[in-house]
């Protein structure tokens, strides 16, 4: 299915054949699974997923019977009490690790926070942490909190992740980055980073947030020591989803985080104004858990769980090296750069370009029911979400792009008007 990086004379290029490769495509079933309205083409999946259909009967479900008529009683008897272990574990054979070491809780910025935090006192005596300018800014942004909150000689390092291996010294003690990144859908050699944290004794985490679901993880075999990452994207766990983390084994013993609240206890229900750190990945957790949240995403995970994933790679490589031939004639003539790796093997699962233009474009493709989004200051971004998006959407996109570039029609005030969230 995925035509490679150097077959262009087979690209196949006309309608019928986008249709031929939806009628191949052994994930296709998937998207019956999920809400999408007629004519809607979605390649948002990178930001929200979409609603898989059966959270809605489960959320119906939690909420009339559960908290409706179990009211307090279905901590226990519907074990919310177990909700962030029990779907951790499932997103653990997602991710390549082991049910023990995952579990969902929070939002990825406070987790972020709370391992890098654990990280630091990991590695005491060492002061820098290593990681990417132009990172995703949430992460930028907490690991310069870690730095103020601890207040005493931590530099935070950045340096372009192709240079990130010659950074790393005996000084280090986190590397922080971000595995497929956000805007250009560069994906990261996480086994070789790691290593190289480790040859110099350093913690390396990884944020997940544009690869659980996207792309095949093996944490474990990566000897990842840390790890964050959304529920709300690929996994499609509903707007403002909780997060979940990662840690590895060897680590749970000794790790110590900073937000020591009581559902990170170990006997939380023993009511004793001492904090007891939970002997396993439960120490991580700080306050009540959403379960309305950490319900739906479960449906999500539990699709996700199901899925094939080499099956998922291969058929997001083609989702994306398609799109990517597509495009080409619209870059020659009117100016799209291709801000997205060439080379399948460091490519996430979406594909960006820079244009000047690119906010009232992606407006134009939206009222069109054509969902992409903007991230400034000129991306525009395309993100393959391989349960439900289909061959047929890639050449109807770019079709309408070819008529929206032709035609100038995004060169209107309602398309130029920035809204607060792009
Ligand atoms: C790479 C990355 N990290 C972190 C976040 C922020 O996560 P949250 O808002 O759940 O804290 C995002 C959000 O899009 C992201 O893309």
């Amino acid at each position: 299915m995925t035509p490679s990086n150097t077959d262009a004379p087979t690209m196949t290029v006309n309608k019928q054949d986008f249709l031929d490769l939806d009628k191949q495509d052994p994930l296709a079933n998937f998207r019956h699974e999920f809400e999408l309205a007629e004519g809607l083409i979605y390649l948002n999946g990178n930001s929200l997923g979409v609603l898989p259909k059966a959270a809605k009967a489960r959320m119906a479900d939690v909420i009339s019977r559960e908290w409706g008529q179990g009211l307090i009683r279905s901590w226990n008897t519907h074990n919310w009490i177990t909700l962030p272990q029990r779907i951790g574990a499932k997103l653990a054979g997602i991710i390549g690790a082991k049910d023990h070491e995952v579990i969902v809780c929070d939002s990825t910025s406070v987790n972020l926070f709370k391992l890098a935090a654990a990280a630091m006192k990991l590695r005491p005596g060492r002061c820098k942490i290593v990681t990417e300018p132009g990172n995703f800014p949430t992460d930028l942004y907490i690991l310069n909190g870690v730095k103020n909150f601890i207040g005493h000689d931590i530099e935070i390092v950045t340096v372009p992740s192709s240079e990130v291996m010659q950074h790393i010294d005996q000084d280090t003690a986190l590397v922080c980055l971000t595995h497929v990144h956000y805007k250009s859908g560069t994906m990261l050699d996480m086994k070789g980073i790691t290593q190289a944290a480790h040859d110099q004794g350093a913690i390396m985490m990884w944020d997940l947030s544009h690869s659980t679901g996207a792309v095949p993880l093996q944490l474990n075999d990566a000897k990842a020591d840390l790890a964050v990452g959304c529920g709300y994207k690929y996994l499609n766990g509903g707007p403002g989803a909780p997060a979940f983390l990662y840690v590895a084994e060897e680590h749970l013993k000794t790790l110590e985080q900073p937000l020591t609240g009581w559902f990170g206890h170990a006997n939380a229900f023993a009511m004793s104004d001492d904090f007891e750190a939970a002997p396993g990945i439960e120490k991580t957790l700080c306050g009540t858990t959403p379960v309305l949240g950490a319900s739906a995403l479960e449906v999500g995970v539990d699709i996700m769980a199901k899925v094939d994933p080499q099956q998922l790679r291969d058929k997001s490589l083609a989702l994306s090296e398609y799109f990517i031939r597509l495009m080409e004639p619209l870059c020659e003539t009117y100016g799209f750069e291709l801000a997205t790796p060439k080379d399948q093997s460091i490519r996430g699962s979406q594909v960006s370009y820079t244009h000047p233009q690119g906010y009232a474009i992606i407006q134009a493709l939206i009222a069109q029911d054509i969902i992409g989004d903007f991230r400034a200051p000129n991306i525009l971004r395309f993100g393959f979400a391989p349960l439900y998006v289909r061959f047929i959407d890639l050449w109807n996109t770019v079709d309408a792009l070819q008529r929206i570039m032709q035609s100038n029609s995004w060169d209107q005030a309602q398309f130029r008007a920035k809204n607060k969230v792009t």
